[in-house]
C-alpha cells in the first residue's frame, strides 16, 4: 500500500479551511479531479467514487439490474465482500473453484452456469489479474455481465489493460490494505454511460442530479447512500500519485525474487495470466507441510488462512443468514441453494500449498536483494 503521509495531511486541511466538505457542493472540486485522473489512468470514461469496494460492488450490481432470482458467480477465494453483495441486491452467490493462479477457473465458471446465470465477478486478488481473455469469451457465448473486483488489484494491468475497466463494470477499495489507502473508500468503473448512471443514482439514494449535467440523468429509482466527501477526494488524489511509483517497485521486487526462487526444486512460481506486469509472487508447493515449511523461514505466509479470505469462513453466507427472514434471496431463487465446507475442496488444497512472498518491505533494493538472496539464494530447500 502507498504510505499515507503529509502531503495526505495538508489534502485533508486545504478542503477542511476551504469549508466545502460536500463533493457536489465543489463542482471541479478535489472529488471529481480525482475521478477524471483515474478514469485517465484506467481507460474507463466514467469513474464514481463511493464510500467502499463493498459499496462499490453494490452499485455496479444494481447498475446492471441484478436482483431476486438470479445466480451470480463468485471465486471461493476472495474477501468475503464478494459474496455478500450480491446478497444485499436480492441475488445468489454461486461459489467457483480457483485454479493454481489463485484466481476464479474459467473451466469452472463454465460448469456452474445454470438458466439463472446473471454475472461473473472475477476476483483480481493480491494484486494477480484473473484470466480475463477466457472470462469475456464465456460471458460473451452465455450473455452474462461482467463485474470486476478489483478491489485488491488497483492500477494492476492485466495485457494492455487495467484491472477494473476490463468487464462491463468494475469495483475498487481504497481501505488501509489496498493500493490506494485512505483508511475506507471505493470506486465504481464503466465505461457504460447507462451502467454509471444507474451506479450514480443507486450510491445516492436515487437523487441523481446533484451538479450533474443532463446527459446521464435517468428516471430516478430507490437507492443507498454511499457518497463521499471532499476530504476522501483530496486524500485520494495524493494516493493516487504514489500508486504507480509504489507498483513498479513491487515490479522489481517480483523479478528479483523470482529469479532467486526459480532454480529451486520441488517449488514452482504460481502461474500468472500476465507475469510481465506482475505486481505480487506467490509459489506452489507440492504439499501443505512443504508450504508450511517454506512459511516458516518468514518473509512469507501460507494463503488458507482463518479470515474472510476463504468461503468456508463465510458463516453468513453458508447459513444463509439475511438481517430479516423475509429479505432473504435464497428463499427467492429459482432452484434450492446449499452450501458445504467441502464443496471448493480444489481451491482449499491450492490454498494450502501456495504461499505469498512478502514484496511491500520499505528497505531500498539493493538491501531488499541481499535479504532475498540469504533468505531463499544458497541452499534451499533442505
Ligand atoms: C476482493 C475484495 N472485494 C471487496 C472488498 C470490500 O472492500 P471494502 O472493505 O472497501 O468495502 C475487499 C476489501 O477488503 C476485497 O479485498
Amino acid at each position: 500500500m502507498a504510505k499515507l503521509g503529509l502531503r495526505e495531511w495538508f489534502a485533508a486541511g486545504r478542503v477542511i479551511a476551504g469549508g466545502e466538505m460536500l463533493r457536489y457542493g465543489n463542482r471541479d472540486g478535489f472529488t471529481q479531479t480525482f475521478e477524471q485522473r483515474l478514469s485517465d489512468l484506467t481507460g474507463a470514461d466514467h469513474v464514481l467514487t463511493v464510500n467502499g469496494g463493498t459499496g462499490a460492488l453494490m452499485c455496479a450490481l444494481a447498475a446492471a439490474g441484478i436482483g431476486p432470482g438470479d445466480e451470480v458467480l463468485v471465486p471461493a477465494y476472495t474477501w468475503m465482500a464478494t459474496a455478500t453483495a450480491p446478497v444485499m441486491v436480492g441475488a445468489v452467490p454461486i461459489l467457483v473453484d480457483i485454479d493454481e493462479s489463485l484466481t476464479i477457473d474459467p473451466a469452472d465458471i463454465e460448469a456452474k452456469i445454470t438458466p439463472y446465470t446473471k454475472a461473473i465477478i472475477p476476483v483480481h486478488m493480491i494484486n494477480v489479474p484473473c484470466d480475463m481473455d477466457a472470462i469475456m469469451a464465456i460471458a460473451k457465448k452465455h450473455d452474462l455481465i461482467v463485474i470486476e473486483d478489483a478491489c485488491q488489484a488497483v492500477g494492476v494491468r492485466y495485457k494492455d489493460q487495467y484491472c477494473g475497466a476490463i468487464g462491463d463494470i468494475g469495483a475498487f477499495s481504497f481501505n488501509t490494505y489496498k493500493n490506494i489507502n485512505i483508511g475506507e473508500g471505493g470506486a465504481v468503473l464503466t465505461s457504460d454511460p447507462t451502467l454509471f448512471a444507474r451506479a450514480r443514482n443507486y450510491h445516492d439514494l436515487g437523487a441523481s442530479m446533484r451538479g450533474h449535467d443532463e446527459t446521464y440523468n435517468l428516471e430516478t429509482f430507490v437507492g443507498n447512500n454511499m457518497r463521499v466527501t471532499e476530504i476522501e477526494g483530496a486524500m485520494l488524489g495524493v494516493q493516487l500519485s504514489k500508486l504507480g511509483p509504489m507498483l513498479a517497485r513491487l515490479k522489481r521486487r517480483r523479478a528479483m525474487v523470482a529469479e532467486v526462487l526459480a532454480g529451486h526444486d520441488g517449488l514452482q512460481i504460481s502461474l500468472h495470466h500476465d507475469p510481465d506486469n506482475g505486481v505480487s509472487l506467490t509459489v506452489l508447493f507440492e504439499t501443505a507441510d512443504a508450504a508450511q515449511a517454506f512459511a516458516g523461514r518468514g518473509g512469507a505466509y501460507v494463503l488458507n488462512d482463518n479470515s474472510k479470505h476463504v468461503y468456508t469462513n463465510w458463516a453468513p453466507i453458508l447459513n444463509q443468514r439475511t438481517f430479516h427472514p423475509k429479505m432473504n434471496p435464497w428463499a427467492w431463487a429459482n432452484r434450492e441453494i446449499t452450501y458445504d465446507v467441502d464443496m471448493c475442496a480444489r481451491s482449499l488444497d491450492i490454498l494450502a500449498r501456495t504461499c505469498r512472498i512478502d514484496l511491500t518491505s520499505r528497505l531500498p533494493d539493493f538491501l531488499f536483494r541481499r535479504r532475498v538472496q540469504r533468505r531463499w539464494g544458497q541452499g534451499f530447500p533442505d
